[in-house]
């Protein structure tokens, strides 16, 4: 079929529902709406012929990504292999890592100095130089493609950096730009927006507006102040972001992440979050890629709490992402690591259980950004423990100010005046290993590797896409090294993103060493989970109670496939009954033999156990 008609039928798929939604948000704008329609059709037209066949694959089996098929891995190219071309050069260690979907942290231009990371973007059509060209990105993203490796980007559509050519503009005083931010000649609105929007960086940028002396205004900046908050009641915004998202996918990107995503409209009088206009954006975005892109997944960045997430994946009729996070999963399960008691976590998997199994989560234990507390503190209350005090346990916990805690992590925006700390530091030494080493402790050195291990089995074990932190899988310690750095000095998240240790990696073969116990059993946990039928999509997951308070169980059943996944979160060895009869034997230790009645786990153990005759069966 020809393009233009093959466009057209995925345009008259969604026309009116298209149009409907983007009146209702742009005054009837239907200019700006045939507008839009025409420069989907331009991206559409200009889609490399092999992505074009890779959208029709996608479309044939359009589940293809909420199977057991894909693990993930998250790093910044420069940390990682100095550039794209040199990620390109380590894809081999990237397979050998079982990964087949590459987060790429921001790539794109960026302020040499006040960047955040690369989430303040001066050019959204250009590669930082140090980090190579957009012809690099597409030479990466085909070669990943050939080796079946999908590529993620972050797409940063709250803002832009304040070096972007618009904010340039504005800056200047060209009201056409101008109107592309939130501007205010006096304190006034900015004031009110203050009394009910909450604020992101309390201590590192506090305030939702930065006062420009030079243009004599106050501008939104929720996040740095180097960060503009774009106006979408602007169709100019939505048309020219909507257009660079659809540039990076026709340059092979198959995953937006989309960054910061509950911001991205503001309104007087409310939080400035998750409001009904962002649905209507996400929804927009998700059939403009339908119509321009279908390969492509819209992966929500929606750090919120529970009842604000799901919300994002939108409804089977009008899906908006494909995938979100699974973030109080995450938090939950290092809440767990500090109390050794599972309620809160048996409760988070009760909850997630009763969520439609379509629903696909990117699990992780940690990312570039901190661990927020999102707890479910409701259920904590009615066990005493109130939202403050136990945050403040928590960080003592994870920072080693707790008495006999091995935990190596650093707060991060701690306002004291709000007792709301949250927590930076790489899993390994957030799990011990970086004390435990330190001090030539062997015994704690394998508690810290178990309690490691565990938790990646545990972010294997549910369904979705489990998503490694690049350094994770050779226990990476924190690199305390930004300190020193004045750019950085300020924001401990830098803590966790040091550079990719090669030596440490190449350790990975040597028997013994942290390196190798993690590398192989996170290589072992993909290869059981790639190969049993049990972990495929539409499994059911439910936990199941057991007689010790730091045991968790995990039931995951799928047709007449059954997995009872153990979970200890205490150091001492421990055995509990089994719950049910029959043989078992563990998919991670087959030749510890048959398993009956009781379950024995070691400190920070987990096992992955199956009735035996079906392994039987199967042979
Ligand atoms: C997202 C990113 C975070 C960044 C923020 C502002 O939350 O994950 O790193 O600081 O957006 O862009």
């Amino acid at each position: 079929m020809k393009k233009e008609t093959v466009f057209q039928a995925r345009l008259a798929r969604h026309y009116d529902e298209l149009k409907w939604l983007y009146c209702e948000l742009y005054q009837n704008d239907r200019a700006a709406f045939d507008r839009l329609c025409g420069m989907l059709e331009e991206k559409a037209e200009r889609r490399p012929a092999d992505l074009a066949r890779l959208d029709e694959r996608r479309l044939a089996d359009p589940d293809w990504y909420k199977g057991n098929s894909l693990t993930g891995m998250m790093m910044y190219a420069d940390l990682f292999a100095k550039n794209l071309r040199g990620v390109q050069e380590k894809l081999d260690y990237v397979e050998e890592c079982g990964v087949n979907c590459l987060h790429l942290m921001p790539l794109l231009d960026m302020p040499r100095v006040r960047n955040d990371g690369g989430y303040a973007v001066s050019d959204f059509t250009k590669v930082r130089a140090d980090l190579g060209t957009m012809e690099d990105l597409e030479h990466l993203t085909a070669e990943c493609r050939r080796r079946g490796i999908s590529v993620c980007l972050d797409f940063v559509m709250n803002h832009t950096s304040d070096e972007h050519e618009w904010a340039l503009r504005a800056r200047n005083g060209e009201r056409e730009y101008q109107e592309r931010y939130f501007f205010y000649e006096d304190s006034g609105i900015p004031q009110q927006f203050e009394q009910t929007c909450p604020q992101v960086f309390p201590t590192t940028a506090p305030g939702n507006f930065t006062w420009l002396p030079d243009a004599k205004r106050y501008v939104m900046t929720t996040f740095y102040p180097y960060q503009w908050d774009l106006n979408y009641r602007n169709p100019a915004v939505f048309h020219d972001m909507t257009g660079f998202l659809l540039d990076l996918a026709n340059r092979g990107i198959e995953i937006v992440r989309l960054d910061a995503v509950p911001y991205i409209w503001k309104e007087l009088g409310t939080t400035c979050r998750n409001l009904p206009q962002v649905h209507t954006i996400v929804r927009m975005l998700r059939m403009i890629c339908e119509i321009v892109c279908p390969g492509v997944l819209l992966l929500g960045e929606v750090v919120m709490e529970p009842d604000k997430v799901t919300p994002y994946f939108g409804t089977i009729e009008k899906p908006e992402c494909h995938m979100l996070y699974n973030v109080t999963t995450m938090a939950t399960l290092w809440h767990t690591v500090a109390v050794r008691d599972v309620f809160l976590l048996e409760r988070q998997m009760e909850r997630l259980s009763r969520l439609p199994s379509e629903y696909t989560f990117l699990n992780y234990l940690r990312c570039h950004d901190d661990i927020g507390w999102g707890l479910e503190y409701a259920a904590l209350q009615e066990r005493g423990m109130e939202e403050i005090p136990h945050k403040k346990y928590l960080n003592d916990y994870f920072t080693g100010v707790y008495p006999g805690s091995d935990a190596r992590g650093e707060l991060y925006n701690d306002d004291p005046s709000l007792g709301d700390a949250r927590l930076c530091g790489t899993t390994a030494s957030l799990c011990g290993l970086e004390a435990a080493a330190g001090r030539g402790d062997r015994a704690a050195v394998q508690r810290a590797i178990r309690c490691d291990q565990m938790l990646h089995g545990f972010i294997f074990t549910l369904s979705g896409i489990p998503m490694l932190y690049s350094g994770d899988e050779i226990g990476q310690l924190n690199d305390s090294r930004y300190r020193d750095d004045p750019r950085l000095a300020a924001d401990s998240r830098y803590v966790h993103r040091g550079p990719f240790c090669w030596e440490a990696a190449a350790r990975r073969r040597e028997q013994g060493t942290a390196q190798q116990a993690l590398f192989d059993w996170i290589g072992r946990l993909e290869n059981i989970r790639r190969e049993n039928p049990v972990f495929a999509a539409g499994a059911r997951i439910c936990p199941r109670g057991t007689q010790d308070s730091s045991v968790l169980c995990l039931v995951r059943e799928r047709g007449n496939r059954r997995l009872i996944a153990w979970f200890h979160f205490s150091p001492e060895p421990v055995t509990v009954l089994a719950g049910e009869e029959g043989a078992f034997i563990d998919l991670l230790a087959p030749e510890e033999g048959t398993i009956r009645e009781t379950v024995t786990l070691p400190g920070y153990g987990m096992r992955w156990l199956v009735p035996e005759e079906r392994e039987e069966r199967k042979g």
